[in-house]
């Protein structure tokens, strides 16, 4: 009871039993009983450790090429079944900013997540850290060398790595704590007995349930404007627990624990450093930045078609149309609806010929019921043996849209090439350009098969994180079902990242995918999947995406409008405002809804969301320069105020405003009934886009309005819009040049056609810099410079 709340660390962490002092105390810990904590705060727990519980021992620790390796051995068994004695530590020093620990059983392999990760080759000469060990019990203290701040500390509680519980806690320096996805959060985490779960799940996203996506990685920023950040190397469902001390526990049921840490120092190199690990994002074709039109229930392709004509008409730009799960027959992957969608060729066809493109939605369950020798990818799959398994060997079936189905193993290569000959039968009657890969949690509408799941440890492990739904396999497969790399268990976090590992390559991909691992970012963008049309929802997304510019997926968007609910004139304008803005932008609609294309709403909102999007595809230059040097540097697109201003502690906790890159800040209204806005200005000079004067704090918003600013300093290559990029794509550049008080500008563009596969790599592109000096000296920012 000596242990402050703040620092209780939780020793009971089940959910599904009422703890006693006696199940508390047979755990070696501390109870407080619930009355006395009644003051206390929730979320305290009241079974905690105490300061001496047993750990392991830090037996030996010896040199190596790149780092240490050490032996840890417990000498108490821990409270979970198969603890493992001995544990092998690995440290490797392996750059000047990037700090590898690894910890795992040093007598038997366990499963690793096979991200292809850089090696190092030498230790690392003058790193920014220093490292020092706790022996008994084992911790590890990391410091920043330049400041000594403490950035991770973990002799707080006892390390535990049983074969299905694994934790470690740390203390934090600060509590600017960002990341840990998927998750429907603000920006900046709550550390208020806060727990974050990740294991992937399809759900409407909904405050503190488990998403989506699964990314456990943090940023962190220290007092002083450092920022470092920690990446757990770990596929398993796990929670992140954060408590106010500030401290953080990390708690997977299964791999190893495998860290990165990285030293920045600052946020934007924090990220770049980690995407050296996970990889650097993929190039997207120019016209992926243009804008998409989606609805679930056009019906058929003629309506589809008419949506396209409509646009045409009122001149919106519009490089993609989409469809949803309605043109297949039958929901089923590889067919067409022959009667409603009967004229899609000929839809493809024509958005070619209008410099437009296709890209129609492919979900991974494989319907199972057809009769045999009617439906290819079912009976080819079969037969090649890409199907999950069950613990019996047979096809694990669960149901998806089509009704009862199977599911492809993308961890196994020959899965790959099926999905692939798939793709090419299916693009020789349809030739699409991009693919939206949905429902690869992979989701399933039963709790893992038509079967249940059987008992067993791995179904029914000993201890389940806090996901949504009580158990692993809710709304997908059996954690039991086997795979070719493993089994599902390991692998279910992996899932959306194996498929879209799949692509068709002869020109640059375009992949959209719901369920995203660390690496996504290399091989497709993501949106935020099912949101609602209700205000808070266009307000959630700003924090949304800008996590995953944290987790290296800049490709990223929301449903624009809503995805379910009924939308309303006013929140869609301001909506098509905000996700002109978005790097990836579609507006997208559940069925059975009115359509909410720009194209069906007053004249008066269809020329504001005409002309927002004219400024976008104005600014389409400087955005796809952006993704350049997110694709080759690993910078974010779309940028949170505080990697520009680390020194500015008001921009830590800013999510409703962002930044494209270092220069043009969006500040979006996110309220119904406003006609003004109020935005934060860091230090500096920031000019109106539209007037190029400089800004204030409270602004002027009518619905036909989006307040942009640009940085002064900046250099924005633009070009002169135009309906649909392939229209545009002769129009002349121009550049927006916003002096800084001493009169000088910085921009860059990088410019090639636009869909080539690797232009950067294969050299087929031109790369320009651009420094702008006020001739005569700097001017008055009161009035426009001329140049
Ligand atoms: C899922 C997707 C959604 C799509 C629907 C039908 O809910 O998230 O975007 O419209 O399935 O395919």
């Amino acid at each position: 009871a000596s242990v402050t709340e703040p620092l209780r660390f939780d020793c009971y962490p089940e959910r599904n039993v009422v703890v006693t002092q006696e199940l508390c105390e047979a755990r070696g810990c501390c109870f407080i009983e619930r009355d006395q904590a009644s003051g206390s705060r929730q979320g305290v727990p009241w079974c905690f450790y105490p300061p001496d519980f047993p750990s392991y021992v830090l037996e030996s620790l010896n040199q190596t090429e790149l780092g240490m390796v050490g032996l840890l051995r417990r000498k108490v068994k821990a409270y979970y079944p198969r603890d493992i004695e001995t544990l092998q530590l690995s440290v490797e020093f392996e750059t000047d900013t990037r700090l590898h620990i690894k910890i795992t059983d040093s007598s038997s392999p366990r499963y690793e997540v096979p991200l292809q990760v850089p090696r190092a080759m030498k230790r690392a000469e003058n790193p920014a850290y220093s490292l020092d060990f706790s022996r008994e019990p084992f911790g590890l203290v990391l410091k920043r060398r330049a400041s000594g701040v403490v950035l991770l500390n973990t002799t707080v509680a006892p390390l535990i790595f049983a074969d299905q519980f694994l934790q470690i806690s740390t203390t934090l320096p600060s509590t600017f704590l960002y990341g840990l996805g998927e998750h429907r959060s603000s920006f900046l985490h709550s550390l208020d007995w806060n727990t974050l779960t990740l294991w992937a799940r399809d759900v409407p996203p909904t405050e503190s349930y488990n998403l989506y996506g699964s990314h456990p990685f943090y940023l962190l920023m220290e007092e002083g404007g450092a920022a470092h950040g920690v990446f757990l190397l770990n596929s398993n469902a796990m929670e992140v627990a954060l408590q106010p001390a500030p401290s953080l526990t990390w708690r997977t049921i299964g791999g190893i624990l495998d860290f990165y840490i990285f030293l920045g120092p600052d946020p934007n190199m924090v990220i770049q450093q980690y995407q050296q690990v996970i990889g650097l994002p993929a190039m997207p074709p120019l016209w992926g930045l243009g804008f998409h039109l989606c609805r679930w229930g056009y019906g058929t392709s003629n309506e589809t078609w008419q949506t396209v004509k409509a646009m045409r008409n009122y001149q919106i730009p519009q490089d993609a149309q989409w469809n949803d799960i309605d043109y297949m027959e039958g929901y089923r992957d590889f067919t067409f609806d022959p009667q409603a969608f009967s004229t899609l060729p000929q839809l493809v066809e024509d958005l070619h010929k209008h410099g437009q493109h296709y890209v129609m939605i492919l979900d991974p369950g494989i319907s199972s019921t057809n009769p045999r020798g009617s439906y290819w990818p079912f009976d080819e799959g079969l037969r090649r043996g890409i199907f999950i398994n069950t613990t019996e060997g047979q096809p694990l079936i669960g149901q998806v849209w089509p009704g009862l189905t199977a599911f492809p193993d993308f961890s196994n290569q020959d899965t790959h090439q099926w999905w692939l000959e798939n793709l090419k039968r299916f693009h020789a009657h349809v030739p699409f350009d991009g693919l939206w890969i949905d429902m690869n949690e992979p989701s399933d509408f039963m709790d893992g098969s038509v079967d249940g799941c059987p008992a067993g440890d791995l179904d029914k492990p000993p201890y389940v994180p806090a996901v949504l739904g009580g158990s692993l396999c809710a709304k997908t497969l059996c954690a039991s079902a086997k795979q070719n790399a493993s089994v599902h268990y390991n692998l279910h976090n992996l899932y959306g990242l194996h498929h879209s590992h799949v692509r068709l390559r002869w020109k640059r991909p375009f992949v959209i995918s719901r369920s995203t691992f660390p690496s996504q970012g290399r091989y497709s963008g993501h949106w935020l999947g099912d949101n609602r049309s209700e205000w808070k929802d266009m307000s959630w997304s700003v924090p949304g995406l800008l996590s995953f510019s944290l987790f290296g997926i800049p490709l990223v968007g929301a449903d624009i409008c809503g995805f379910s609910g009924t939308t309303s004139e006013e929140l869609c304008t301001r909506w098509m405002q905000l996700g002109a803005f978005y790097p990836f932008a579609r507006n997208h609609n559940t069925q059975n809804e009115k359509a909410q294309d720009p194209t069906v709403f007053s004249s008066e909102v269809r020329t504001a969301m005409k002309e927002v999007l004219l400024t976008r595809y104005t600014l389409l230059p400087f955005l796809y320069t952006l993704f350049h040097r997110a694709h080759l540097l690993g910078d974010t697109v779309m940028r949170p105020l505080f990697f520009e201003f680390p020194q500015d502690m008001v921009t830590y906790s800013i999510d409703r405003q962002f930044l494209w890159g270092e220069s043009l800040l969006v500040t979006p209204v996110l309220e119904p009934g406003a006609d003004s806005v109020i935005g934060y200005f860091p230090r500096g000079l920031w000019y109106d886009y539209y007037t190029v004067r400089s800004g204030m704090l409270k602004m002027a918003a009518p619905l036909d309005h989006i307040n942009l600013h640009i940085r002064e300093g900046a250099v924005l290559p633009t070009q002169v819009g135009g309906p649909g990029l392939g229209a545009s794509r002769g129009n002349p550049l121009r550049l927006v040049a916003a002096l800084s008080p001493n009169a000088v500008a910085w921009g860059d563009l990088f410019w090639d056609d636009g869909e080539s596969l690797d232009s950067f790599e294969k050299d087929n592109y031109s790369y320009l810099v651009f420094n702008v000096t006020q001739v005569g000296g700097p001017c008055t920012w009161e009035e426009a410079c001329e140049l």
